[in-house]
Formats: structure tokens, C-alpha cells, sequence
């Protein structure tokens, strides 16, 4: 049988990150997919890509998505909090992530990956704040036929990002995390999420345009840290429709 390997692109321009992907394929498709991504970035002057072989990968399905249109940040905002209230994290714990999200989670500035928050105490859990933690080994199976099936119902209005969020939080909850939020750094973005109960909720939006902040939070259960963070790095998983 083929071996399936992970390629793992980040390009930076100036010493900031601008472009990050990933993609796992077969080994005779690698070639091609480095190509891919190596043309993804627009601009940068150091990009890096690595790649590096999967011993076992596991096939998982999509979480199931809906999307929500709001009519301002602020009724977005209200929206996603309560999503996470309902589902049982507390008000003060809420209101901090999202305080952390929009000022920068990082002493006010972005981080390069995830929050973990203990989704009773609301305690931080990364080891490095700056750093946090990032899902890797994650992709689709067939990303064109994902796209075109998911993108079939015009009200979820999938965009190329959303489906990667969308394959990234698949893998997370597999991983263990019970709830998340996330809206990008990324000053054109605004559309942000919110997962519970296993159901992808997409926000539209979370952020205005033009706003320089964003991040994820992870909530999850303190005495499951470790196998979480293990699964989060080293499970291999490809999402399947
Ligand atoms: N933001 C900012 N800096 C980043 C970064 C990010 N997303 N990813 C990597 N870097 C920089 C950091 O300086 C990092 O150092 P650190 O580990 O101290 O933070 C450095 O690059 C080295 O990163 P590396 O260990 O090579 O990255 P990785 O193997 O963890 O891979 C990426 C991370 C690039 C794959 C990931 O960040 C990414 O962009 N993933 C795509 C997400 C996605 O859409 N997945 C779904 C696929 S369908
Ligand atoms: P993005 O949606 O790519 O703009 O990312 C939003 C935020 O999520 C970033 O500011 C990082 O803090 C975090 N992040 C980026 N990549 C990852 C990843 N692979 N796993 C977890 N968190 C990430």
C-alpha cells in the first residue's frame, strides 16, 4: 500500500507569518502537491515547506455545519456567547476569551496558535502563550468533491477558508475539544465560528473589517491535556463526505 505523508507549508514576509497549509496525499502525489504550495503563498521572502511520512491515518467525517448572517459584530458576538453559555461555560469565562480574542491573546498581540482553556476554571493551559498550540496532520480526502458537495447548499456559502476550519475542527473534536471559538487575525476576514455539541456554527460576522485581532480558543477538560495535545500533533486524520 502507498505510505501517506504530511507537507507543511509557512511562508513569512519581513519576519511575519503571512501564509500557512497543509496537505497529506499519497506519496506519488507528492511532488505535485509541493508545487501546490509552493505557489499558494503571494508574496514572501522565506517559505518552508516539510514534509514528513504518517505511519497510520484514520477517516473521519465532517462536523455537521450551519451558518449564521447577523447583522452587526456586536449581535454576532452575542450570539456566539451564548452559544457557548448554553452549552454550560460560564459567563465570566466567555466574556474573557472573547475580551482575549479581541485584543490580542498574546499580552495584546496575536498568537501563533490555539488557547487552552480548562472549560470549568477558564484557566489557560498552554505551555507558551506566544505560541499556544496548532492543530497539524489534517486535510480532506478529496478536497475538490468536499468543496463541491458542501458548497452545494447555497446557504452555507463555503469558502476555501471555512473549509479548512471546517476539516481542522473535525479533527479537534475527535481530539477531545468539548467547545471553540475562533475569528482570524486576518483584517479582510470576519466570518468566525463557534463549535458545540459537535456542530460547526459559522458566524457572519465576528469581526469588523480592517480589525488586526483574532485567535481560537480550545475548551477542554484539564485532566485530558495530554492526551489532547498528543492527538492534536500526532493523529493523522483525513476528512471524508
Ligand atoms: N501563525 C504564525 N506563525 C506560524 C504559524 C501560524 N499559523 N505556523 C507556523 N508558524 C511559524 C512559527 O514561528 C513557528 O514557530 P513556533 O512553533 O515556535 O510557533 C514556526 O513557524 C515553525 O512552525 P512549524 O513547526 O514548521 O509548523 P507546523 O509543523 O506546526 O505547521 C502549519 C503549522 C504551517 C501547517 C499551520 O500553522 C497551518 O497553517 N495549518 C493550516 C491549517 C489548516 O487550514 N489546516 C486544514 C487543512 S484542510
Ligand atoms: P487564522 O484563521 O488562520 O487567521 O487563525 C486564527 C488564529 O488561530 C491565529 O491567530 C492563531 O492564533 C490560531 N491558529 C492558526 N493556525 C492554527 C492551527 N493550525 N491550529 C490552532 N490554532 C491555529
Amino acid at each position: 500500500m502507498d505510505s501517506y505523508f504530511s507537507i507543511r507549508m509557512r511562508a513569512s514576509y519581513r519576519g511575519l507569518h503571512v501564509s500557512g497549509a497543509e496537505r497529506i496525499c499519497k506519496e506519488k502525489e507528492l511532488s505535485n502537491v509541493i508545487f501546490e504550495l509552493l505557489k499558494r503563498p503571494k508574496k514572501y521572502d522565506f517559505i518552508s515547506l516539510k514534509t514528513e511520512k504518517i505511519e497510520d491515518v484514520e477517516f473521519i467525517s465532517p462536523l455537521p455545519v450551519k451558518s449564521f448572517f447577523m447583522k452587526s459584530v456586536e449581535e454576532g458576538r452575542t450570539f456566539a456567547k451564548k452559544l457557548l453559555m448554553d452549552f454550560g461555560i460560564r459567563k465570566d469565562i466567555v466574556d474573557n476569551i472573547f475580551y482575549l480574542i479581541s485584543t490580542g491573546p498574546y499580552n495584546g498581540r496575536n498568537m501563533r496558535g490555539a488557547m487552552l482553556i480548562d472549560i470549568d476554571t477558564g484557566e489557560r493551559l498552554e505551555e507558551n502563550q506566544e505560541k499556544g498550540i496548532r492543530t497539524i496532520k489534517v486535510d480532506w480526502e478529496d478536497r475538490e468533491y468536499a468543496s463541491n458537495v458542501l458548497s452545494s447548499y447555497p446557504p452555507l456559502r463555503l469558502t476555501s477558508r471555512s473549509l479548512d476550519a471546517l476539516a481542522l475542527v473535525s479533527k479537534n473534536v475527535k481530539c477531545g475539544v468539548l467547545a471553540e471559538v475562533c475569528w482570524s487575525d486576518d483584517p479582510d476576514y470576519s466570518t468566525g465560528y463557534v463549535v458545540i455539541n459537535g456542530i460547526y456554527h459559522r458566524i457572519e460576522p465576528l469581526k469588523r473589517v480592517g480589525d488586526p485581532f483574532g485567535g481560537r480558543a480550545y475548551f477542554i477538560k484539564a485532566k485530558d491535556i495530554k492526551d489532547i495535545i498528543n492527538c492534536l500533533r500526532e493523529r493523522a486524520f483525513l476528512i471524508k463526505v
